[in-house]
């Protein structure tokens, strides 16, 4: 896209991000990091931009000092400050109180004090390597004090930034002690994406009831500027997903013949306890117990990608997902021998994730939270065949693109679960094809592509606007 550069370099955006797009591990293995965030921006990045990010816990080599032409301006971080800033602030403060606290939040100040710094850090990395007029745009919680930081030093900038994760209600988000620094920090962008509209609301309520921000329309008034916040729905990229679908039918076809089964159906997460995991293998496993489901008829592969386990949160749900499946394993064993729910702890490349699209029959998301939820959007695209359907829960926020087609749920209802999954495998082929043709038509409209351009369009938009009014 053709990007307005506002009196600088015309071809200069400066994404930043906790992770760099690759992570280099303590003996040097470099490996894509996880989180979709690099193919989600290929659309707008070109040659000669930059990206900021925690490089992992070895060092970036120098031939890795450039990606597909973006160079990757890497930010170090000791294992203690990972330990507070990442896991402490970001991932045992942020993560849990937006997700509406699905786990206690653990106001430890040593944890704030170390997120600032490591804010700082990266601050300083946009500034040193980001050319004067130049785009910056900023992904996710653990960045939310950068905007500011970078603003008070380099106003000529153009500064988004785009929360992944649902923003809370007013009310929870206000229990944060820290809350009016990290509304400050935000309010240093020009422009604000978040994923919904209502976590615009809320975001929006929370500037209103925490700091003395004048909120108008969609924006908050400042004293020498405003700053727009808008919801920008994140996406996938539908070509390469309905590419991968058709190149992994035959590799489909023999996972399904090793399964044997009539009806497989799909859960596929990060191991995090936002995702509502437990919740749907009972759902199971109770269909099986009332006789409604057949253990030799129907199984659930149930893919749990290994997230953030250095944090007891994560090893609890751990413990709680496999203990649920060994239940539901015991109480069905199959006559073959093989488990009624086939668990697989392990991150999946892309082909093995499709080649599990392909193979299922109905893909089952009962997120409790969840900003967007990206594998409900990978699977109908992947789904060309159109012989599907989806479980969706109404607190994924994918819920909203995929309504027309969608059987959705309230994943808090295991009954609510249940039904949505004796509804699924019930529907006709004809209604599954008609359904799966609606879901992928909203995805095909609105992909990543269009996701990442029109944030960088309204961002340019609102700058241009911002500079008029300050002059
Ligand atoms: C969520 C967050 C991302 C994050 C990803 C993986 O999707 O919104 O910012 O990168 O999880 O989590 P991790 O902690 O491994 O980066």
């Amino acid at each position: 896209m053709a990007r307005d550069s506002g009196g600088g370099d015309a071809s200069s955006l400066t994404v930043v991000a906790n992770r760099l797009p690759v992570e280099v591990a303590a003996d040097g293995q470099v490996s894509v990091s996880p989180g979709g965030l690099v193919s989600a921006l290929s659309a707008v990045l070109s040659d000669g931009d930059r990206w900021v990010g925690w490089p992992g816990a070895g060092r970036l080599p120098s031939e890795h000092g450039q990606l597909d032409g973006v160079v990757l301006h890497p930010v170090p971080l000791t294992p203690f400050e990972m330990r507070q800033y990442y896991g402490g602030f970001a991932n045992s403060v942020l993560w849990p109180l937006f997700h509406g606290r699905l786990r206690e939040v653990e106001l430890n100040r040593t944890w704030w004090r170390a997120y600032r710094t490591v804010n700082e850090r990266f601050a300083a990395t946009v500034i040193e390597s980001t050319p004067l007029g130049g785009i910056v745009w900023l992904h996710d919680y653990h960045l939310l004090l950068v905007p500011r930081m970078i603003r008070r030093r380099r106003p000529d900038l153009r500064i988004g930034s785009f929360l992944h994760i649902p923003f809370p209600n007013a009310q929870l988000f206000s229990t944060l002690p820290w809350r009016k620094e990290v509304l400050l920090g935000m309010f240093g962008a020009d422009l604000i994406g978040m994923q919904l509209p209502e976590d615009v609301d809320n975001f929006l309520a929370a500037a209103e009831r925490c700091t003395d921000a004048v909120v108008r329309d969609r924006s908050i008034v400042l004293r020498r500027r405003s700053v727009t916040v808008g919801e920008f729905p994140i996406s996938i990229d539908f070509e390469h997903w309905d590419a991968l679908g058709e190149s992994v039918v035959k590799a489909a076809a023999a996972a399904r013949q090793r399964l044997s089964a009539a009806v497989v159906l799909l859960g596929v997460d990060r191991l995090d306890y936002t995702k509502g995991i437990v919740q749907r293998v009972e759902a199971f496993g109770e269909l099986l117990d009332d006789r409604l489901l057949d253990p030799e008829q129907c199984v659930f592969v149930q893919v749990a990608v290994p997230s953030r386990s250095d944090l007891p949160a994560y090893r609890d749900e751990r413990d709680d997902v496999e203990s649920a499946i060994a239940r539901v394993n015991a109480r069905h064993p199959r006559a073959d021998g093989s488990p009624v729910v086939c668990y697989l702890h392990v991150g999946l490349d892309e082909a093995e994730l499709a080649t599990w699209y392909r193979a299922a029959d109905i893909l089952v998301v009962t997120s409790l939270a969840d900003g967007m939820n990206l594998v409900a959007k990978e699977f109908v695209a992947s789904r060309g065949d159109g012989r599907a359907a989806v479980v969706l829960s109404e607190f994924a926020g994918s819920s909203h693109d995929l309504a027309d087609g969608a059987v959705i749920v309230n994943p808090y209802d295991i009954e609510a679960i249940k039904h949505g999954i004796t509804a699924a495998i019930g529907l006709s082929d004809e209604v599954k094809a008609a359904r799966v043709a609606a879901m992928r038509a909203v995805v095909r409209r609105h992909d990543v592509r269009r996701w990442a351009e029109g944030f960088l369009e309204r961002l340019d938009d609102v700058s241009v606007q911002s500079r008029r009014s300050a002059s």
